[in-house]
């Protein structure tokens, strides 16, 4: 089910309920984007992210790069979020952060914070990413020959100026990969929650990825590639709560599933 982005929230929930917009299954991705977006309280900033969530595509010497999907595109190649789908579930992941460090500020520190802001940074921060990916004949992800040439964040960048976004948002997505690894860092607590969040869920999501591969390899000899996010937080679950027999069999339980 897609979300109409265009309209007000209010409209949306009354047409689509409740349930359909608090639904987190993997089918129903890109209404897990929408529920975000229409997070965002100001109308026309609202249209616009959304217009770009619909359409995340750049133009160069006349040729329009759109890459893989973001329902299925991962979020990084190694690192984190390293398999189909784990674009989104990034996203998600890095809103829920982002928000509750906006609870933060706002509750224990009596700060002020632009939730508006906080929101359409997660969501463009890594927004073109899957245009630096190619899903390869045996299902893998790959680099694609735009990444070659552009990074992410620049593509990303360049496309917000050409679009007219404001250089306050540029600056969150400018700066999300904070001040060792990006260009600038977070000079504003916008930019600051939203590379915080960015950092805090692939940290959570890598740690637990290279546990459960370790974990596998460790009792099974197998090596199990593509390993998912929720298939690695129950690998690494089932050894806390059962020791390594809990990890072959929950092995075992992911290589029935995928059958
Ligand atoms: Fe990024
Ligand atoms: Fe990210």
């Amino acid at each position: 089910m897609r979300f109409c982005f265009h309209e007000p929230a209010e409209n949306r929930y009354k047409h689509m309920g409740t349930m359909a917009l608090i639904h987190k299954g993997d089918s129903d991705l890109d209404s897990r984007l929408g529920k975000i977006v229409s997070k965002i309280q100001d109308r026309e900033l609202r249209t616009r992210i959304a217009q770009f969530v619909e359409n995340p595509t750049i133009e160069i010497e006349g040729k329009t790069y759109r890459g893989v999907s973001l329902e299925a595109s991962p979020a990084g190649l190694s690192h984190h979020h390293s398999y189909s789908g784990g674009y989104v579930e990034h996203v998600v992941a890095a809103a829920e952060i982002a928000l509750t460090l906006c609870d933060v500020v706002e509750k224990v520190y009596r700060g002020l914070v632009n939730r508006d802001l906080v929101l359409a940074g997660v969501l463009l921060h890594d927004i073109l990413k899957p245009l630096t990916y190619m899903e390869r004949e045996n299902g893998a992800f790959g680099k694609s020959p735009l990444a070659d040439n552009m990074d992410h964040l620049t593509l990303i960048v360049s496309e917000m100026v050409r679009r007219g976004f404001s250089l306050h948002l540029v600056h969150i997505v400018c700066a999300h990969h904070g001040h060792r690894y990006g260009p600038i860092g977070p000079r504003t607590i916008e930019a600051l929650v939203c590379h915080l969040a960015d950092i805090t869920d692939s940290r959570l999501n890598g740690e637990v990825l290279r546990a459960a591969q370790y974990l596998t390899r460790e009792a099974t000899g197998i090596e199990l590639h593509n390993v998912s996010g929720k298939e690695a937080f129950q690998i690494v679950q089932a050894k806390t709560m059962e020791g390594w027999e809990g990890v072959t069999k929950a092995v075992e339980k992911v290589k029935q599933k995928r059958q």
